[in-house]
């Protein structure tokens, strides 16, 4: 029998194959398989209790005939998980030492696991949105979650099998256009690509133009006026958008670089100017869309939205009154493009959590829409984080109120990283304490974005952020190079040396064993709802699991017995590679040593 990758996985579905054939069970049946205490056992299903009450059957005698039907169909190898029967109508399922073992010996390497998640998703399209930011600004720190967050979502759902389509939506078409170019028009500025101040430059005309359209309507009409000039190709506001494109992405593309993020596609809201069109006429055609003074929106009774003050119901406005597209209509043009050319069976939107009610409505408008037509509707999911806030917890700010720049952030993190470096190992050669400090830096300003709950605020504090102690970055790069020294200083190379191991048998390399294995459940949850601070959360508990083991279990005693000695090096060899996977998954690239 081949040895499971996900035995919560397998034993759930054998359960739910098997239920049908036990009376008061249906094919329907939950098993609701949970992780147990581990002081018992590894995984409990808990879902007979309540099909019990419905059928009005004794919980534990339905129970054992599901645990009968379950030794009937001969896949559970009970010689690796012992089940029993507990409590009111549990099932109880235990990881033997012999099990856990055949499970390091199986899965052992990147490759292995990959293979092993694989079936997870199966070879599903999907195509993931991010960092998608607006353009003709400088990134500040608001740009880092999406990157961040994108980049460690996107290589999770490709870890699980998933063929991924990475596709950068930048805001190159919107109002900020008509703002920017109205603001170069009365300034008389020339733009020059080639100048290193251009994009300051561009976004200081940009304030220059925001202030000027809010305060004096006139001039948000004219705002509004380049805007449709441009959208219906004016010649010469093309251009200047065009230049205005290529300085910012030439600028993005300079911090994407430092956090090693590469899209597949970058199609941004311009890409669908053309295709804007074809969403008015079939969204009216089906009658979805009405004309509402001038504009056109979408109404929806079942699930409205309200306004925040008042309680009036929103619309979703696809088309806006001067005939322009918006924000809405190209979302819904990308939609469909994402559905029919790229095949999506899935689409995952990173943004802010203020963007909420846009997706809400886009996601609704989307599902009717798509079954009118007869489209099928891919899976759609939006991926929202809160906000990086100041100590002080207000949002964070320079002296002067502007937002933070994302590069001085990477340049700060990065003189801090070498500093710490430099203050534990001063005897690493310069050169190399800086390339450290510049892996250290960035991983470090990711660690501290993925560690929490995306969904909740944060406050940013650059001593949380360098810690070699707790629950950061520094701590678990620091904890894999101390692994791959043990191999170093014992001449071995990782991966080598586990010829003969016997079978484990200390509380703590069971403990270990067991904590290795939890790398798959911590895959589910990430994967569940897309958070992957379940996985920080579990390589930071992994890591202190490992330091127990390490402390009550010599590895490199020479009066160790040869098997004892091999079943060790195994445990240390897993060890290392989950976290420097687990580290990879997050796109942390772990050092050899610093
Ligand atoms: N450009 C938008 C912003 O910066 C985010 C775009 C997200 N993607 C999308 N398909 N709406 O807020």
């Amino acid at each position: 029998m081949p040895v499971w990758f996900n035995p919560a996985r397998e034993l759930d579905a054998l359960l739910r194959k098997v239920a049908p054939q036990v009376a008061g069970l249906d094919s329907d049946f939950d098993p609701e398989l949970r992780p147990s205490d581990p002081r018992h056992a590894d995984f409990q299903a808990n879902g007979v209790l309540a099909a019990a009450k419905r059928a009005k059957q004794n919980p534990r005698a339905l129970a054992t005939s599901l645990l009968e039907a379950v030794r009937a169909s001969g896949e559970l190898d009970e010689s690796l998980i012992v089940a029993e029967v507990a409590g009111p109508g549990f099932i109880n399922f235990k990881l033997t030492p012999v099990a856990l073992g055949a499970w390091l010996k199986e899965y052992r390497d990147e490759s292995k696991w990959r293979a092993g998640a694989a079936k997870i998703m199966g070879g599903k399209k999907v195509v993931i949105d991010y960092p998608s930011p607006n353009t003709a600004k400088q990134m500040h720190v608001g740009h880092l979650r999406p990157i961040v967050i994108g980049e460690a979502v996107a290589r999770l759902i490709e870890f699980c099998g998933a063929e991924l389509i990475r596709d950068n939506h930048i805001g190159d078409w919107g109002t900020n256009f008509g703002i920017l170019i109205l603001a170069i028009r009365r300034s008389g500025f020339k733009l020059d690509a080639k100048s290193p101040t251009a994009l300051e430059d561009l976004e200081r005309l940009y304030k220059e133009g925001s202030v000027q359209t809010k305060a004096d309507p006139a001039a948000m009409d004219a705002a509004r006026a380049e805007l449709a000039k441009l959208q219906t190709g004016d010649a010469e506001n093309l251009k200047l958008w065009e230049e205005i494109v290529q300085v910012s992405n030439a600028a993005c593309q300079r911090i994407y670089d430092q956090f090693g993020l590469k899209s597949d596609v970058i199609l941004g809201e311009s890409f669908y100017r053309d295709k804007v069109n074809q969403v008015y006429t079939e969204l009216q055609k089906c009658g979805l869309a009405e004309e509402s003074e001038g504009a056109l929106v979408v109404w929806d009774d079942e699930e409205p939205r309200f306004s925040r003050h008042a309680e009036t119901k929103m619309p979703f406005i696809v088309r806006k009154k001067d005939g322009s597209s918006n924000y809405a209509s190209t979302d819904l043009a990308t939609l469909l493009y994402r559905a029919e050319h790229f095949k999506a069976e899935e689409i995952v939107y990173v943004t802010d959590g203020r963007q909420q009610d846009h997706f809400h409505q886009l996601f609704r408008t989307g599902t009717r829409w798509f079954n009118l037509s007869q489209r099928k509707l891919p899976r759609l999911r939006h991926v929202w984080f809160g906000t990086i806030l100041g100590e002080d917890g207000k949002a964070i700010k320079t002296k002067s109120g502007d937002p933070v720049r994302l590069q001085s952030l990477i340049d700060e993190a990065t003189e801090r990283a070498y500093a710490a470096v430099t203050e534990k190992s001063p005897e690493i050669p310069e050169p190399e304490r800086r390339m450290i400090a510049q892996r250290v830096g960035v991983a470090a300003l990711r660690y501290v974005d993925l560690a929490s709950n995306r969904t909740m605020d944060y406050s940013f504090s650059w001593s949380k952020l360098l810690a070699f102690e707790g629950n950061t970055a520094p701590y678990l790069m620091y904890a894999a190079v101390r692994v791959r020294s043990i191999f170093r200083k014992s001449g071995i190379a990782l991966g080598q040396g586990e010829e003969g191991a016997s079978d484990l048998e200390t509380p703590e390399e069971i403990a270990l064993a067991r904590k290795l294995l939890g790398f798959t459940a911590a895959l589910d949850s990430a994967l569940e709802d897309l958070r992957p601070h379940h996985l920080c959360t579990y390589l930071h508990e992994l890591a202190a699991a490992y330091g127990t083991f390490y402390a009550a279990n010599s590895v490199n005693d020479p009066t160790l017995p040869a098997a004892t000695k091999a079943r060790r090096l195994m445990l240390c060899a897993r060890t290392c590679s989950i976290l420097e996977t687990g580290l990879r998954l997050l796109a942390i690239e772990p050092v050899e040593r610093m």
